[in-house]
Order: C-alpha cells, then structure tokens, then sequence
C-alpha cells in the first residue's frame, strides 16, 4: 500500500468499554471476545484494546482470547513500561500503540511527549519493531512530535483527535486543520498517520476525509451506541460514514 494516498481507510475499533460494563458486575458478561468477533462481521478492520496498568477494563486473561475470537489484526495499547512491552512480546499483537497513561485520568487524555521522552521510548520501540511489531505513537498533532517520531523510527503515528471533538465554534477548524496538516506532514516523511479519540458520527467525517489517514482507531462513541442499536449496526453506520468522503 502507498503510504502517501491509502485506498481504503481503515476502522479499527475499540472494544475496551465492553470490558468496562462487564467489570462493573463482575462475572463474564458482555464479553469482549464476543464483541471483536461482531466488529469482524459488521466490517471492521481491527480490533484496539488498552490493556491499562490499572486493569480498569480490558485484563490480561481477556488478550489471548481476544486474539483467538477473530482474524481481524489487533492493535495493543500500551503504556511504555517494562510490563507492557513483556505482555506486548508475550503477545505479539499485529501493531502496538504507545500511549501515555496516568492512573487518575478518566481517558488518555492527550498524546504522548516522544519529543521529551525519546530515551525511554527508544528500546521500547525498538524491541518492539525486532518482534515484527507495528509501533505507532499516540501523538498530539504537532511537527516536533512528528519529528520525535521519525527519530525513533516508528512507522506510524496515531493522531490524538481529542481536541478537534472537543472544540466549539470556529475553534473546531483550527484543530482539524492541525489534524490537516500534520497528515500531510507525517505522510511526506514516510510515517503512516492514523487518527483517534472523542470520534463520533457528528464528527468523524472532516477526518475521515483527511486523504493520507490510513486508520481511525474509535471505541467509547460505538459501545455507547451499540447499547441503542446494536454494536453491528453501529460499527456498520460508522464505516459507511467513513466510506461516504473517501
Ligand atoms: N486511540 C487511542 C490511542 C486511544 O487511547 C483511544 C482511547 O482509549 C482511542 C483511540 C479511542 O478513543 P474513543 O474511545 O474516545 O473513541
């Protein structure tokens, strides 16, 4: 595939919040093996989970049969700690998505600091890239994480779309065109850009349209929707919405 111009734009979603309801009980149900495998049905592309330091939604026992549900390539979201990356090379999921954790906040509530964090993240990425393993970096929109992101050698970024899904007003077309941009720049240095966080069907389409974004990674938006319609058919209004501006 051409890095610069990808034909189809791929949906990866998140399952994570199907583990959340089925912790809030305890018990075994709804299981998120039983959700990757809808998501392939309904035609996602992947599967993303977070398995977090805290355990708050997605557990270790849940990985292996995640990966065992379904075909679909699993994206791990980790944070760049010597336990993720041994669970990660334990795994050997298709891509690893670092991702800056701190245990009080709700979300990943912005991107990584690979500009400031370049020594730590460096073996990370490479003994991850040595297992076969996809890096991507869960940056915010900015040129020198970009170029933080080139000096580590990881071969994709993922794009923290959280301030574009927040933003009012006029305020919203300054953060897409940063989103805009920043594709158009990863793309001409060789770095595959990807985009997530805060995506819903009001707003995903602006992105969407974004050319050189191979993948949009959504999940908290298509669980809660799937307790409306079903998360088939909210996995399916998605990709059609993403279909419709490519
Ligand atoms: N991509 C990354 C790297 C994330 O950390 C998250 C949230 O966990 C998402 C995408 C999906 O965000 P949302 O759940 O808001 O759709």
């Amino acid at each position: 595939m051409n890095v610069l111009t990808p034909s189809r734009l791929r949906l990866g979603v998140n399952i994570d919040h199907v583990a959340t309801i089925r912790n809030a009980r305890g018990g075994e149900h709804p299981d998120p093996a039983r959700a990757a495998q809808i998501v392939a049905q309904a035609g996602g592309d992947g599967i993303t989970v977070h398995l977090r330091e805290d355990r708050r939604h997605i557990r270790d026992e849940d990985l292996q049969r995640v990966f065992e549900a379904t075909g679909l390539p699993i994206n791990l979201e980790m944070a760049a700690t010597d336990e993720m990356l041994e669970i990660a090379l334990r795994h050997r999921p298709h891509a690893a998505c670092i991702v800056p954790e701190r245990r009080e906040e709700r979300t990943t509530e912005g991107g990584l600091d690979a500009a400031g964090q370049h020594n730590r993240l460096a073996p990370i990425v490479a003994r991850l890239s040595d297992a076969g393993i996809r890096v991507s970096l869960f940056i915010a929109p900015e040129p020198r994480q970009i170029e933080a992101a080139m000096k580590l050698g990881a071969p994709v970024v993922e794009f923290h779309t959280g301030e574009y899904a927040h933003a009012e007003g006029e305020q919203v077309a300054v953060e897409l065109r940063r989103i805009v941009d920043m594709a158009a720049l990863a793309a001409k240095n060789g770095i595959e850009p990807h985009a997530g966080h805060g995506l819903t069907y009001d707003n995903v389409q602006p992105v969407a349209a974004i050319p050189q974004l191979a993948e949009l990674n959504i999940g908290h938006y298509l669980i809660g929707e799937a307790i409306f319609c079903g998360l088939e058919t909210s996995v399916r209004k998605m990709r059609q919405l993403m279909d419709e501006v490519r």
